[in-house]
């Protein structure tokens, strides 16, 4: 991996948090580097300290030893741009689909000129084509989460992070929406971080999986997913590499995910 090209480095990275008047050590020297235009699943199980890896990342959390570099600069001095998606979608209620992308778009300072042309091409990239005068309560669940997705790579983010975006639906819907999510980023290539506790999703995502173990929380295992895409959930090739995915994570986390 070229330095340029190394969009996200982090060195010796650890964290703790005071619990009742004690110091407790959350994560222990966390140790890597993201390529630009890589997806990486951060896989491990619940407890490990993963939000706390995207919420340092995201610069919401500034209280850490280490390093923490976005293109080479300090996080603290970098001025990158990230989109955060979350469990629940986190739109706006009381708006329009559109107009939930419109601030989006008017929060990131992109021309109004563009903010159309550019709600419809991500609506439409994620199969919501006729939905923009809808109000969010007339969604469903899933379509809730479409519009975040649009909404996350409409302003042309550096870098996306996802906090295990897709837990609360259902698997069909996932799988569908998952699909969406990575014709998005084939097509606009942005470096995605994205927490999952579930291998068969980390599987059919990422470039890399960062298998974690926890107490204090580190990186055990950095596996290539050396699968090629599309991917198909029902392939041989995916069944197998995902065994083989359980079987480390299994190894390193001691209890079946
Ligand atoms: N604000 C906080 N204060 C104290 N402990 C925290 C705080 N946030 C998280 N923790 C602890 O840090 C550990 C990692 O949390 P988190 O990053 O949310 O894990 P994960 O996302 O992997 O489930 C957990 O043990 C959690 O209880
Ligand atoms: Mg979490």
């Amino acid at each position: 991996m070229s330095a340029e090209s190394r969009k996200i480095s982090i060195q010796r990275l650890n964290k703790s948090f005071q619990v009742n008047g004690a110091s407790k050590q959350v994560l222990h020297n966390i140790n890597f580097d993201v390529d630009s235009g890589e997806f990486i699943c951060l896989l491990g199980s619940s407890g490990c300290g993963k939000s706390t890896i995207l919420n340092m990342i995201s610069g919401l959390d500034k209280d850490y030893t280490g390093e923490i570099r976005i293109d080479g600069a300090l996080r603290s001095e970098s001025r990158a741009h990230l989109s955060y998606l979350f469990q629940e979608p986190r739109l706006l209620p009381w708006l329009t689909v559109e107009k939930n992308i419109h601030f989006a778009l008017r929060a990131a300072k992109v021309p109004a000129a563009e903010w159309d042309d550019r709600t419809a091409h991500y609506l439409g990239m994620v199969n919501l084509s006729g939905s923009e005068k809808h109000y969010i309560h007339q969604l469903s669940g899933g379509m809730q989460h479409r519009v975040a997705i649009a909404r996350a790579f409409s302003v042309n983010p550096d870098i996306l992070l996802m906090d295990e975006p897709f837990g609360a639906l259902d698997e069909l819907t996932a799988r569908d929406i998952r699909a969406n999510l990575l014709e998005l980023w084939q097509k606009d290539r942005k470096t995605v971080l994205f927490v999952t506790h579930n291998t068969l999703e980390a599987t059919y995502l990422a470039d890399r999986i960062f298998m974690m173990s926890a107490n204090p929380g580190k990186i055990d295992v950095v596996a290539p997913v050396e699968l090629s895409r599309p991917r198909e959930y029902e392939s041989d090739e995916l069944f197998f590499t995902h065994k083989q995915m359980i079987k480390q994570f299994v190894g390193i986390s001691g209890k079946p995910a």
